[in-house]
């Protein structure tokens, strides 16, 4: 039997309660909170390092008390830290004193060949297919995938690949820690890694964000679960089924002419997205308005500095 952890995973802001679930799946009693979700459990932050999809950084917490003690705590907490540095914080009168057990941020999943025109964070695309629901047992569409994000993240969900079963986490360096523990809990997640038996499609109209969306999602050892195409959204049929279409359209920071382009495209797609869910990363900006119905839900994220909104159609 290990020991219960209690750790803090931060992730994007909007993000927290599909966090708190996600980390619940994992086996964790966990609870949303601002800017992330605090969860507990054995090896909560291997299990997180391990398994969090939309976790951008989780903290391991060594000590909390009242903020006069942190002083005198420091120096056990330090000891149980090893080489890796404390993170201290202050709310009010309450301190905590933690490490950063992944030591890395967690949605560089190291898939990316190169950083595309807007990529979109890992963990913020994997946000929004499971705050849609994204099972992996329905078909998928993402219509303007540009690098791919969204629709490697929809496939290595439905495989079940933990994402970070191929990388090592800066808690292997704790004092204490046991590697064989760890490689049993990798087992254990591996053992769910299943075949992607739903369609999963990405097109672009650009024929260079459809290549480095490729060679990204051989990277990620997932591109023979993805039918990739270039196709202007306006044209594209969707496989058959009622499935989810996640889709993040271009910004148009300035309202340019080309950003409202792309979203009438995705309008004309509409009629054929019929019976499906179809979730929508727009920027704050009220482009929206180009496209038919309004969203059954909308929930305020922020992708790097921008203000967006999570947009929810039944078409
Ligand atoms: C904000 S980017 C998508 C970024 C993507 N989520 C990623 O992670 O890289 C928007 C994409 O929409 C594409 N696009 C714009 N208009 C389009 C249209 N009418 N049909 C298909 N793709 C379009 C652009 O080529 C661009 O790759």
């Amino acid at each position: 039997m290990g020991r219960p952890e209690r750790i803090f995973c931060a992730c994007t802001s909007g993000l927290e309660p599909v966090l708190a679930a996600e980390l619940g799946r994992l086996g964790l009693q966990a609870r949303a909170t601002a800017g992330g979700a605090e969860a507990e459990g054995e090896d909560a932050a291997a299990l997180a390092c391990l398994g969090s999809r939309i976790a951008d950084a989780v903290l391991l917490r060594l000590w909390r008390g009242g903020a006069d003690e942190l002083p005198r705590a420091r120096r056990a907490a330090a000891a149980a830290a090893g080489p890796l540095p404390l993170v201290a914080r202050v709310d009010g009168g309450r301190a905590t004193l933690s490490v950063d057990a992944a030591g890395a941020p967690l949605f560089r999943r190291g898939w990316r060949a190169r950083i595309g025109a807007a990529p979109l964070r890992e963990s913020l695309a994997a946000g929004l297919l499971l705050a849609s629901g994204w099972d992996g047992e329905r078909p998928f569409l993402d219509p303007m995938c540009g690098s791919g994000t969204i629709a490697i993240e929809a496939a290595l969900a439905a495989a079940r690949r933990p994402p970070g079963l191929g990388r090592s986490f800066a808690l292997e360096r704790l004092p204490g820690h046991d590697p064989a523990r760890l490689e049993r809990l990798r087992a254990r997640l591996a053992a769910a890694i299943r075949p992607v038996k739903v369609p999963i499609h990405a097109s672009d109209r650009n024929g260079g964000a459809l290549r480095l969306a490729r060679k990204n999602a051989e990277a990620a050892g997932i591109a023979d679960a993805i039918a990739f195409a270039r196709a202007d959204a306006a044209g594209v049929v969707p496989p058959p089924g009622h499935g989810l279409c996640a889709v993040n359209p271009p910004y148009g920071v300035r309202l340019d002419e080309d950003a409202s382009t792309a979203w009438r495209a995705l309008a004309a797609l509409f009629p054929r997205l019929a019976g499906w869910d179809v979730t929508v990363l727009a920027p704050d900006r009220g482009q929206e308005r180009l496209l038919p119905g309004s969203p059954i839900r909308a929930t305020p994220v922020r992708n790097g500095g921008i203000r967006c909104r999570l947009l929810v159609y039944r078409p």
